[in-house]
């Protein structure tokens, strides 16, 4: 079987990436491309062969398989649709030393990082990211280009909307729902649903801001 992929990114969540497709002996990554990191750059053992740019040509000639590897909700979801576009298939990177319950309905292009749990009837849509020590509880949903960050906590029935973010550390409590786009800041405690676009922090966390609504497309 072909297993060769291709990694989109080449900063400090590809590194993981990379590790996680290593450790878990199911993909060889062939190249990394970056907008910024020079091509000939080597990241984890991986070379940086090119931009995005590159994307299509690879495709032609022959790569079947590609991840999007950066940590930002809002890329990654442009690269997600680039990758599906021209044909990529989309593999999850999930860490070995994760514990995914069988019942969890996962997307594609997923990463799920050392150390985090995903519980039984969790969903977590395309594109989601769930960082090192993270843990997300029974029955809750993560949609599409969401990012648990490190060591942060979703109780049982939490309800993440698409491309929201909950910062490393933080709790959110059972039941509660986050808004899409929403930023929940490192070390918050969220007790009340929030609303969308926004930027909330602290402990009970609270809206701190609202963000503009990016054009995701
Ligand atoms: C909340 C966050 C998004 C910044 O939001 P922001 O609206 O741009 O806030 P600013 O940086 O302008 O700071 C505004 C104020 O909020 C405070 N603040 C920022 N983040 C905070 C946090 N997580 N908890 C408490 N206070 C915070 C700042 O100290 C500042 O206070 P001051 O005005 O008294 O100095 C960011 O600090 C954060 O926590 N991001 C999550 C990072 C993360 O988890 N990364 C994971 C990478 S894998």
């Amino acid at each position: 079987m072909n297993n060769q992929v291709v990694i989109v990114g080449a900063g400090g969540h590809a590194r993981v990436v990379i590790d996680i497709f290593r450790q878990a002996d199911t993909w060889d990554p062939i190249g990394c491309l970056d907008m910024t990191v020079p091509v000939g750059s080597v990241i984890e053992g991986v070379p940086v062969i090119g931009t995005d740019e590159m994307l299509s040509t690879l495709r032609k000639e022959g790569a079947c398989f590609a991840f999007a590897a950066v940590g930002d909700n809002a890329l990654r979801f442009r690269l997600l649709q680039k990758l599906q576009q021209l044909g990529y298939r989309l593999p999850n990177a999930i860490s070995p030393y994760a514990y995914v319950a069988p019942s969890a309905r996962l997307g594609v292009g997923i990463a799920i990082m050392p150390g985090a749990i995903v519980g039984p009837e969790v969903v977590l849509g395309d594109g989601v990211v769930i960082n090192t020590r993270a843990s997300v509880d029974h029955e809750s949903v993560v949609e599409s280009y969401g990012h648990v960050a490190p060591g942060a906590t979703l109780s049982g029935n939490v309800h993440m909307e698409a491309l929201a973010m909950v910062g490393c550390g933080a709790s959110v409590i059972q039941q509660r729902r986050i808004g899409t786009g929403t930023i929940v800041g490192a070390g918050a405690v969220v007790v009340h649903d929030l609303p969308p676009h926004v930027v909330a922090h602290g402990v009970p966390a609270r809206v701190r801001r609202s963000i503009a609504c990016r054009q995701a497309a």
